[in-house]
């Protein structure tokens, strides 16, 4: 089988971030966030994965995530033609990879914490033409929302309704076979100008044999800072204990407290204190500073005399502060220090990105 992964769009709610960096790239646990779908991916057999990306991004998405040697993996990149019709558009996009392929349609912005093998096993052995895994929630009307009918099977998927038939979302892990492309031509954009991915599950639903099965410990990324940093949270409880490892010298008397992982070449002073399950990258500097719970910290980062709990700080950031950090994203090579250091007298001096949230 193939995998076919959506990896395009433009996240608008996710900047000033998303102004340099594809969402899916966004750092969870100090890995893109699309390492751990080619992780499921992969440990599901599926080792021909194609991703999805926004034309002109190929270059900057291989690079970042390689070939899939890494998974014993083929990974190539194709750029999304024809603008952004809606996610089956997507799929019809890459017709000439799949064409008489049985195959797994996943999004890139979707986090499984189990395991997909039992999904993908019962497609194949079932022989199902088409496969749903749908998830619980308490705002169906964001998703794709199935209807059943009274003997529990399914009637059809409708995407975003106001009033859901239903409690459940359809997750964007999806198995179609061949038949896709045929069933793709049936539909219609919808009210909104897309091709929805829940038409096609429609028609598979009324002609062809389509199994769903209920699945838990789903992270979809909402497009917020704070849906980020609950995904990079959720991740690290997730990371089996012996992945967490510290790489490089650290004095006697710095304090660790449980799960920590520090990378090669960085520096944590005698006076810190961090208390996992923390993510520390490479070559860091960690002076005077308290790291808690459910922090990543990218590599070359710089973190003096400051206190930082529950936030992603990406490689290259310098943090200099008596406030104390939390729930917290900070960018790529930003810089954050007091105010005094910068400009006694006058107060904030501040240069935003666009779209910023800071709270002062
Ligand atoms: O996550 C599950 C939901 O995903 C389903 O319940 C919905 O039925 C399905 O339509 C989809 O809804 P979203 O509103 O979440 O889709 P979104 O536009 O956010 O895109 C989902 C993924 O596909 C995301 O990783 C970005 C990628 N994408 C999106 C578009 C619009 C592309 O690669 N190209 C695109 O043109």
């Amino acid at each position: 089988m193939k995998a076919l992964v959506a990896a395009g769009g433009r996240a608008t709610r996710l900047r000033p971030i998303t102004w340099t960096l594809n969402k899916h790239l966004i750092p969870l646990a100090n890995k893109p966030m699309l390492w751990y779908v080619f992780k499921k991916i992969t440990d599901a057999g599926i080792k021909d994965i194609i991703v999805n990306v926004n034309p002109g991004e190929v270059a900057e998405m291989s690079k970042a995530l390689g070939d899939g040697s890494e998974f014993g993996a083929q990974i190539s990149y194709i750029e999304q033609r024809g603008g952004a019709k809606g996610l089956a558009h997507v799929v019809a996009n890459a017709e000439e990879h799949l064409k008489g392929e049985r195959f797994l349609f996943f999004l890139g912005d979707n986090i499984i914490l189990g395991s997909i093998n039992r999904f993908v096993d019962r497609f194949q052995k079932e022989n199902l033409d088409c496969m749903i895994a749908l998830s619980r929630v308490k705002d169906p009307q964001r998703f794709g929302v199935p209807e059943f009918h009274p003997d529990g099977t399914l009637k059809r998927t409708i995407e975003k309704p106001k009033d859901p038939p239903s409690a459940f979302a359809v997750t964007g892990i999806y198995l179609f076979d061949e038949k896709y492309f045929e069933a793709f031509k049936t539909i219609q954009p919808s009210a909104r100008g897309e091709y929805e991915i829940t038409d096609v599950i429609t028609w598979y639903i009324q002609n062809a044999k389509t199994g769903h099965e209920e699945i838990t410990g789903w992270w979809k990324d909402t497009g917020t800072p704070d849906a980020l940093i609950e995904g990079n949270a959720l991740i690290m409880d997730d990371m089996p204990r012996e992945t967490f490892c510290v790489h490089c010298d650290v004095p006697e008397d710095t304090q660790i407290q449980g799960m920590v992982t520090i990378g090669n070449g960085s520096r944590i002073s005698a006076d810190c204190l961090i208390r996992g399950p923390v993510v520390i990258g490479e070559n860091c500097e960690i002076n005077s500073s308290y790291i808690g719970p459910y922090t990543a910290i990218g590599n070359n980062v710089k973190i003096h005399n400051t206190e930082v709990e529950h936030s992603i700080i990406f490689e290259g950031a310098t943090i200099d502060t008596t406030r104390r950090i939390v729930n917290s994203l900070i960018g790529l090579n930003a810089t954050l220090v007091d105010y005094q250091r910068t400009h006694p007298k006058t107060g904030h001096r501040l240069v935003i990105g666009d779209n910023s949230f800071v709270e002062l």
